[in-house]
């Protein structure tokens, strides 16, 4: 490209598209695109709807997608950017961002959208959008909210931050709530967000520690239902529920569970919850929240009410995305979602 079109493209992108969210957060509104772009979110449901059709697992990647997004810099769509040769490690190359997918799904969204709409959405909102079908329709529309719109694109995003920011499956109980009050959200909430474990994979890598653990901690059959599998491959993915298991390795290590395998694979509701105070959980920081008094309180309250985690994790997805970019920082609609528009 000759210097006088980058200098021109140069001061285009940055009179026309750096814009500057007075006070991100207050401004995001429910409808938000309902003059720019009317039917984004039915744009976006009709393309969720076709990747969980495919593979329900894109759907649980979804659900993670707006978590890691949002937990690191706010909900700015910083954890789709790629790679490149200024900006080598991004979040996604992060190892807390080990088994991050959907990306395709957000691209194909991204296009379908651009296709109507030029320029309006951001990738930020299409990633809350997404997230938001996804739970519904892997809930059957149990879990099902509104959420505000009107975020931009940051143009940041390092991988630093995102080890920072994002827990760890070896940490404490401690560890977990300091993680999740820095960002605002309480013990009750870290309990309900905890939940969407209910669906989608696990490396192996990411639950080494539960492959010794002590019974008190781990069921030994499904521990060695575990063991068995994570032995079989390099770092081989095990699925995060134990009823989606598949009915050999159960049937070989965990007979008594065979009754409750699903046909239904990555179902969202509350069996997070019952698994979890049966000791039969996939990563340490599940189990951990039966170590301390009001979080293992908060697990017994959702076992046994399904109708109220549905709704308290409605709710606590919509909190999550009115988590705020940095106050000062620049934003963009970007035109293509894995990089920053002066690319
Ligand atoms: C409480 C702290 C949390 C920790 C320590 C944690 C840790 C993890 C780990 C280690 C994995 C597996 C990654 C891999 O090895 O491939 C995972 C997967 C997943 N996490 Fe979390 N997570 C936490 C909270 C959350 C929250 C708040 C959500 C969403 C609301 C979430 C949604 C998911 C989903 C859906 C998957 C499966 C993804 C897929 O199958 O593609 N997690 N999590
Ligand atoms: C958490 O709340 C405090 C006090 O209201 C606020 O200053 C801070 O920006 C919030 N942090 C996040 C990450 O939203
Ligand atoms: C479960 O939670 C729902 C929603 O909050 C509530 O309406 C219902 O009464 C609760 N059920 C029981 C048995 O407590």
């Amino acid at each position: 490209m000759k210097v006088s079109v980058v200098v021109a493209l140069c001061a285009t992108a940055a009179a026309v598209l750096l814009l500057s969210p007075a006070a991100e957060g207050s401004h995001l509104k429910v409808g938000y695109y309902k003059k720019s772009c009317g039917n984004v979110e039915s744009l976006v449901k009709y393309h969720v709807a076709k990747a969980i059709k495919a593979n329900r697992g894109s759907g649980a990647a979804l659900v993670r997608l707006i978590f890691h997004d949002c937990f690191v810099r706010g909900c700015d769509g910083s954890v789709l950017l790629d790679p490149t040769p200024e900006n080598p490690y991004t979040e996604k190359t992060a190892p807390i961002n080990i088994g991050l997918a959907a990306f395709e799904v957000i691209d194909e969204i991204k296009a379908a959208v651009e296709a109507h709409c030029p320029g309006t959405v951001s990738c930020a909102d299409i990633v809350v959008y997404a997230a938001r079908d996804a739970a519904s329709l892997l809930s059957n529309g149990h879990v099902h909210f509104d959420p505000p719109a009107g975020r931009l694109d940051g143009v940041h995003s390092h991988a630093a931050d995102a080890q920072r920011d994002l827990p760890d499956s070896t940490f404490t109980i401690a560890e977990l709530i300091r993680n999740f009050r820095r960002k605002n959200f309480t013990v009750e909430e870290l309990v309900i967000l905890s939940g969407a474990h209910a669906v989608g994979v696990g490396h192996c890598s990411s639950l080494r520690a539960r492959l010794t653990a002590p019974p008190t901690q781990i069921v030994p059959s499904y521990r060695s239902l575990l063991a068995g599998k994570c032995a079989a491959g390099a770092d081989p993915v095990v699925p995060n529920n134990v009823r989606d298991e598949d009915p050999k390795a159960v049937a070989a290590a965990f007979p008594s569970f065979l009754k409750k395998l699903r046909k239904a694979k990555d179902f969202l509701d509350n069996s997070y919850y019952h698994n979890n105070l049966a000791r039969i959980v996939t990563f340490n920081s599940d189990w951990q929240l039966l170590t301390e008094k009001e979080a293992l309180g908060h697990v017994k309250e959702y076992a046994e009410n399904g109708t109220l985690w549905d709704e308290d994790f409605s709710d606590a997805l919509v909190k999550l995305s009115k988590l705020p970019m940095e106050p000062g920082s620049k934003g963009e609609i970007r035109n293509k979602c894995r990089f920053v528009n002066h690319y």
